[in-house]
């Protein structure tokens, strides 16, 4: 199957967020599978610059006039298709890809990204004399234009090329005044409750959802919970009535990036037959962080976004209890200015017991896993959650609000699933201080009994995560959508 993958991030070469693991892994999983896959990209400076042997393949004209050329080169050693959108105007710009150097967003984002689907459905159509996409996988609001200009796209005489859209967070939907949709290019009949409209106003999220062929997103529970009005972001009706092409294919761990045994980040190497590197890691990360350095004391982890979503503010009420228990808290993270604040202020009282590095550290992300004993996911909702993965396979216990993705990935340690051999973590159902306290206050006594413990933590650590599973499910449905 020939395959473009849209998406407005890809590790290495630009990360925000979980989006771009999975945008640099997906099209690697699927070449191994055997499909012949391309991504899509926009000419983001860190693309532009990360994208080895870029030469021009056809010159794009934008809907509302304006010239772009499309580029294209090959990323990482896999050498894995690219296609770049050389649009300076539009995307060499400080800041991250969807706001500026301020946190605020652009105001042009509506063509900035229409220009990605745009691009993704010319490429459908021939742009490329070399190479024609079969299937569109778009991912996320930032593509969710490709599935609807390929719907009103002319098919006569050739096959109509099939659209795939997944949602990795429906909480981001690219919503724009609708005046903006006089230059999309698409027809009027677009913009309306069967469209992309979205309470009067251009919804991106919207496009991808009513127009693709197929739905996904990133696990089966939050293919469940977007179909409920507490959790659909106002698109739950329109998510029930496609319920029969939604599906939900959890996230997988990418081995070649997170692996304790081949880790290059860690102080040393260990795995689940031989934890001992573990300890290793966890001292060098102690005295790094200037924590105490104390073999005993569970430290804690935090690699996130700081944001609303990530039900932080549990951490920051229950971090004196976590303390006063002997714990450490190491977080890494930045995002909201007040929860950013928050957490320095707490580091600066106890720098010992402690540690908040605000910034963006791929290497110091690497070492919280490994150094850590639990990761710490109380998210309010998740999707999927990388991070609570590379805490299982790093043997750092997720202790996570079981919702989305998160309750796919972590089991509780109760005593029966302890019993089962099943037990990986901990949970909390109930959203609150209390929830989050009964959590804690388990991941504290498994801590006392050091066998149990270590049983626990190798269940997590075999815990299957393979990106070969997740890509036959995704070939599943792109199977489903060519139908
Ligand atoms: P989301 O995509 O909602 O942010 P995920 O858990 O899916 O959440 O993915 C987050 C990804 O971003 C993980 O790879 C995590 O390690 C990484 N990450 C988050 N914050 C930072 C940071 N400050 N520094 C380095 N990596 C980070
Ligand atoms: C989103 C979600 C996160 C998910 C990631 C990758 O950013 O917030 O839960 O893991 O996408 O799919």
């Amino acid at each position: 199957m020939r395959i473009l993958q849209v998406s407005a991030e890809i590790f290495p070469l630009l990360k925000t967020g979980g989006l771009a693991d999975i945008a640099g892994a997906l099209p690697q999983a699927l070449a191994a599978a055997g499909q012949d896959v391309r991504v899509l990209l926009p000419g983001f400076p860190q693309i532009v610059a990360g994208v080895a042997g870029l030469a021009p393949v056809a010159e794009l004209r934008a809907p509302w006039g304006e010239s772009a050329r499309l580029l294209k080169g090959g990323i990482g050693a896999a050498d894995v298709p690219a296609y770049v959108i050389d649009a300076p105007g539009l995307y060499d710009r400080p800041g991250n890809p969807y706001e500026d150097a301020n946190r605020q967003p652009y105001g042009d984002s509506h063509k900035r990204f229409a220009l990605l689907g745009w691009a993704a459905a010319q490429l459908a159509q021939g742009l490329d004399p070399d190479w024609q996409p079969e299937l569109v996988h778009a991912h996320d609001w930032h593509a969710g234009l490709a599935p609807a200009y390929l719907a009103f796209a002319d098919w006569r005489g050739r096959p109509r090329v099939r659209s795939v859209f997944t949602i990795h967070n429906l909480a981001y939907q690219g919503l724009f005044a609708p005046w903006n949709f006089t230059e999309l290019g698409l027809p009027g009949e677009a913009f309306q409750l069967n469209g992309l409209e979205f309470h009067g106003q251009v919804s991106f999220m919207k496009a991808g959802l009513y127009f693709s062929d197929r739905l996904s997103t990133v696990s089966p529970t939050y293919a469940r919970e977007i179909q409920t009005p507490e959790q659909g972001f106002g698109l739950d009706g329109l998510l029930r009535g496609r319920s029969g092409v939604l599906t939900g294919i959890l996230n997988a761990v990418d081995d070649t990036v997170w692996n304790p045994a081949s880790d290059p980040l860690l102080a040393a190497g260990y795995d689940v037959r031989r934890p001992g590197g573990k300890a290793t890691c966890k001292a060098a990360l102690q005295q790094a962080l200037g924590l105490a350095v104390a073999p005993d004391a569970p430290v804690f982890t935090i690699v996130s976004r700081l944001t609303e979503q990530k039900g932080l503010p549990l951490v920051l009420d229950g971090l004196d209890t976590l303390v006063a228990q002997g714990g450490q808290l190491a977080l890494l993270g930045s995002g909201d200015g007040w929860m950013e604040d928050a957490f320095r202020r707490r580091a600066a009282a106890a720098p010992e017991s402690v540690s908040v590095t605000i910034g963006y550290n791929e290497p110091l992300a690497h070492q919280l896993f490994a150094g850590s004993d639990v990761t710490l996911v109380p998210s309010l909702f998740e999707p999927c959650g990388l991070t609570q993965m590379y805490g299982l396979r790093y043997g750092s216990l997720p202790l996570v609000h079981r919702v989305g993705g998160l309750a796919d990935t972590v089991v509780d340690s109760t005593l029966e699933d302890m019993a089962d051999g099943v037990a990986t973590g901990f949970t909390f159902d109930e959203f609150s201080d209390a929830g989050y306290h009964r959590a804690l206050r388990r991941a504290f006594a498994l801590h006392a009994r050091p066998a149990d413990w270590r049983r626990v933590r190798a269940t997590g650590m075999r815990r299957p995560a393979d990106w070969g599973t997740a890509a036959t499910a995704y070939i599943e449905m792109y199977q489903q959508a060519l139908r």
